[in-house]
């Protein structure tokens, strides 16, 4: 009778067992320990021989009977191991502090053509835009940069070539296309759409092929003036030329103008300021921009009457003058991306 008397608390004991299995391998490994070949219900199957004849039949039933029991527990919790093994891992201590995303920062160089940007609205001036794959119309002919300046040598601009050119099938005619190597390009595609008067900002990318070094990098930004009315004089450019540069940096902040040569002014100057910061840097006048009176032929490419108009441009270095502002070294600091540079302004 140990036999019949075996089966009911054995059958609980393997309940108990599948109920408490963590996970899917703890669950087979107590599946085969009673229900496998070595199991401990087989085993109770194999002694039923040693049964008296009359009472196998019912002990094999009741053993049966347990079996099947124990099959659908064990695909039931079976199905609930796999549900839970397919559920994320974590979090599963919702007591834990969240993560915390960080976040990102204005760009320095873009915080200081918003700043220029912001000065030169409260003067009237709109922001306008043009290509940075540009002509060699808009970028020189049209600004009166004739065909041998040296600007516009292979050396120093990134030309773009049909790239299946050969001696024998050379590129078609036509105009050539550069990267932009100044953003004064800009003066004379907004000119040549609208009619004076021009109150223009263009901030944006300009491309030289200079070796990266501390001052210079082949991708750069400028933030390109033009102001066209009529009586507009050099002192209307000086007077905004200070406000501005008082407002970026700081009221100590004095300008100077040097005379210059850019083909697309005349008279032309080169600006400097002094100020405390150029003092840090050892200097008392530092140059950071060009600027000029549009020059009279510029007028005429672009079909404004020179009699009648005039005006000045000018064009900013903004990676200059952030170096100044914020004290940096090294103008590729600008363009590696690294948060831990970026991160201090
Ligand atoms: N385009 C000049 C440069 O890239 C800067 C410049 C000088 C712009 C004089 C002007 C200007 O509009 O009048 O160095």
């Amino acid at each position: 009778m140990a036999l019949l008397d075996d089966i009911e608390p054995l059958k609980q004991a393997a309940l108990a067992d599948l109920q408490r299995a963590p996970d899917l391998a703890a669950l087979e490994q107590s599946r085969s320990g009673y229900l496998g070949g070595a199991g401990k219900f087989t085993a109770l199957l194999k002694q039923l021989g040693t049964l008296p004849k009359e009472e196998r039949p019912a002990a094999g039933k009741l053993i049966n009977a347990a079996k099947v029991e124990l099959e659908s527990a064990l695909a039931a919790r079976r199905t609930e191991l796999e549900l839970q093994a397919a559920l994320p891992k974590e979090p599963n201590d919702f007591t834990l502090p969240g993560r915390r995303r960080r976040l990102g920062r204005v760009h320095p160089l873009t915080q200081v053509t918003d700043d220029i940007v912001r000065s030169f609205r409260k003067l009237g001036f709109a922001v306008a835009d043009g290509p940075e794959v540009e002509d060699e119309y808009h970028c020189f002919d049209a600004l009166n940069t004739p065909a041998d300046h040296p600007a516009r040598d292979t050396h120093d601009t990134f030309y773009l070539a049909a790239g299946d050119a050969t001696a024998a099938n050379p590129a078609p005619a036509g105009p050539r296309f550069l990267l932009r190597t100044h953003t004064s390009s800009v003066q004379i595609r907004v000119m040549r759409k609208q009619p004076p008067p021009v109150r223009i900002l263009v901030p944006g990318r300009a491309f030289r092929r200079d070796n990266a070094d501390a001052t210079h990098n082949p991708t750069f930004q400028q933030i390109e003036g033009l102001y066209v009315d009529k009586g507009v004089t050099v002192t209307d450019l000086k007077g905004t030329v200070e406000f501005v540069f008082k407002e970026l940096l700081g009221k100590e902040t004095r300008i100077r103008f040097r005379p210059h040569y850019f083909s697309y002014t005349e008279p032309s100057f080169e600006i400097d300021f002094s100020s405390p910061l150029t003092r840090k840097m050892g200097k008392e006048w530092l140059e950071i921009a060009g600027c000029g009176m549009v020059h009279p032929q510029v007028f005429e490419n672009v079909g404004y009457d020179p009699e009648v108009w005039t005006g000045w441009a000018f064009g900013f270095g903004i990676e200059r003058i952030a170096m100044i502002r914020y004290g940096i070294n090294d103008i590729r600091l600008f363009y590696e991306n690294d948060v831990r540079f970026l991160h201090q302004f």
